[in-house]
């Protein structure tokens, strides 16, 4: 009864791991593609993209998506990986595993937790500067009307599209207009100075103006530069180029196995379709791997 419901649960657990799985692979076909831009586009493509990957209602719904998928499928993978272990016969260990099963089936706990690992640190360093850094750099460039300098570009439907930079950022820019409104107010003889101040920095990338409270002008943040900067600082730069070379070669050996495999657990097994899966799967697992260890290798030693 016990073993049964083991059994049970253990098929549950491979059919939502195959079905988190196949989901993370078609994210990481589109995050690719948008990631490819780094390579063959400009930064203001890069960057009107971020803005759309971050404001689209429906991508918002698919990165949800994403995040849930990343923590079933690793958990559940987990919880896997102890019950087969647990169920394990005590001879297991004398059998000759590599004669049996490919170097990626037997390791798969240990190739997605190292992924999981690079998906934290690259979050960290990625999503997370692009959706609460305080700082984030604003994207800039030559104003039309002054040749020469540089200014902050407006997104589509900014009330004000485009502020000059002056080699400030928003908030000294914001600041030194308080300061002026305030220094006015003082010399009128205002006590409550706070209330002259005129506009607000809101997140990183906005202006609200106080008195109006509504937003008058929304930038585009600067995740090329940021992207661009992580793979080319002097110091770390190469050693996070080959860290992250390293973490693909590690994914496309769980793609390897991890592909074909939730077929598999789904039951979608055929003598017709079941190569046709394993020749894709493969194909996919060293293809995709391999354009996204491209990408910060051409930026860290191509990129001019
Ligand atoms: C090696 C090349 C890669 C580069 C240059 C890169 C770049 C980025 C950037 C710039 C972001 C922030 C985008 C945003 O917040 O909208 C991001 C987010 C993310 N990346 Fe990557 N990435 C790479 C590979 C990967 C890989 C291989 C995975 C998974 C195994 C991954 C998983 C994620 C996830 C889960 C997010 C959050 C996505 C979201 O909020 O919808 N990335 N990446």
């Amino acid at each position: 009864m016990a073993k049964s419901a083991l059994l049970k649960s253990s098929i549950a657990k491979k059919y939502w791991m195959a079905l988190t799985g196949l989901f993370l692979c078609l994210f990481l076909t589109g995050h690719l593609l948008g990631n490819l831009q780094l390579i063959f586009s400009d930064a203001k493509h890069f960057n009107e993209y971020a803005l759309f990957m971050t404001s689209n209602p429906a991508v918002k719904i698919l990165s949800y998506l994403t995040y849930i998928s990343i923590l079933f499928h690793a958990i559940d993978g987990l919880m896997l990986a102890a019950q087969n272990k647990a169920a394990r016969p005590v001879g297991y260990a004398k059998t000759n595993p590599s004669a049996n099963s490919s170097f990626a089936s037997r390791n798969m706990a240990v190739l997605g937790t190292v992924i999981l690992i690079f998906i934290v640190t690259h979050m960290v360093n990625f999503w997370a500067k692009m959706h609460f850094d305080k700082n984030m750099p604003l994207a800039q460039q030559e104003s039309m009307q002054m040749p020469g300098q540089m200014e902050f570009i407006g997104v589509p439907g900014s009330r004000v599209p485009s502020i000059p930079a002056q080699g400030k950022s928003l908030h000294e820019i914001v600041d030194e207009v308080n300061k002026q409104a305030m220094a006015q107010a003082q010399a009128m003889g205002e006590k409550n100075l706070e209330k002259a101040k005129k506009f607000e920095v809101e997140g990183s990338d906005a202006i609200k103006d106080l008195k109006k409270g509504e937003i008058i002008f929304k930038g585009y943040k600067d995740l090329y530069k940021i992207t661009i900067d992580f793979f080319k600082q002097p110091k770390y730069g190469l050693l996070f180029t080959l860290l992250y070379a390293a973490s693909m070669i590690v994914l496309a050996f769980h793609l390897l196995h991890g592909f074909q495999s939730a077929f598999q657990s789904l039951g979608v097994t055929s003598r017709k379709i079941t190569p046709a899966i394993k020749f894709f799967g493969t194909a996919f697992a060293i293809v995709v791997p391999a354009l996204f260890a491209a990408i910060p290798v051409y930026i860290h030693f191509f990129l001019k």
